[in-house]
């Protein structure tokens, strides 16, 4: 998959995207993510990326030429791949694990990362999607940016050691993740539940699922609206 981020602030990225299992998937080859600061393409005496919104209002807003030339160079650059144009934006779609697994699907993603109060409405008719990444204002749409690179790139083949992991995960099934223990089997007096020791998969599975049913219905209850339970889960639930 290749990623590209258009940004002003590109070094923001150096960091977070270098470590761990993004680290490796870059270093590995399946993924590579390209940033791009798109103020090397305003065509402004100053460099400027941003100016005052017609009509008046609070704060800058940003320019549509720098960032439609840098989209622009992109499509130059890779004209045989179809592409998914994401724009930053806390006004857009939020963002989820469903988003997140369309995007692994992509062979490339481009983020386009604001800044200041907002885009020149022009921007859109660039993108295929504008995504926010929940109710609440961030400075710019760089962590937003990284955010869904991370949820992505861990869902491709081979990146996660464990190819379980991203099938079992929160969201995946549809249900909050089940408790999990591991050593030692008494915490300072705090113990690990009998079942996981009786060696009955089937039994451990039940509960496992039963326990998922249990935290989703406490905290997140609106999620057992989405999914069709089966006739196990609703006698568990009646219960
Ligand atoms: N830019 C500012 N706030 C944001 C948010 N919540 N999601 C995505 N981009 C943003």
């Amino acid at each position: 998959m290749k990623i590209d981020v258009l940004t002003l602030f590109p070094a923001m990225f150096e960091g977070p995207l270098s470590e761990s299992i993004i680290g490796k998937a870059i270093e590995s080859g399946r993924v590579s993510i390209t940033c791009t600061n798109f103020r090397d393409y305003s065509e402004n005496k100053h460099n400027s990326v941003d100016d005052y919104p017609f009509g008046g209002g609070a704060g800058m807003l940003l320019r549509a030429q720098p960032i439609v030339d840098a989209l622009t160079d992109i499509e130059v650059q890779s004209p045989e791949t179809k592409k998914r144009i994401v724009l930053l934006d806390p006004s857009g779609k939020t963002f989820n694990q469903e988003l997140a697994e369309e995007f692994a699907e992509e062979e490339h993603i481009v983020f386009i990362c604001g800044h200041y109060e907002g885009f020149d409405e022009r921007i859109k008719q660039h993108v295929t999607d504008e995504v926010s990444i929940g109710d609440y204002v961030l400075t710019g749409g760089e962590l937003g940016a990284m955010v869904m690179i991370d949820a992505t790139v861990r869902l491709l083949p081979a990146v996660l050691g464990n190819e379980q992991s991203n099938k079992t995960d929160s969201f995946s099934t549809g249900l909050l993740e089940h408790p999990q223990y591991t050593r030692p089997r008494d915490f300072r007096g705090d113990v690990v539940p009998e079942v996981l020791f009786s060696g009955n998969h089937q039994k451990i599975a039940d509960w496992q699922e039963k326990e998922s049913l249990r935290k989703t219905w406490l905290r997140r209850p609106e999620m057992l609206e989405k999914i069709t339970l089966s006739k196990k889960q609703q006698a568990w639930l009646a219960e």
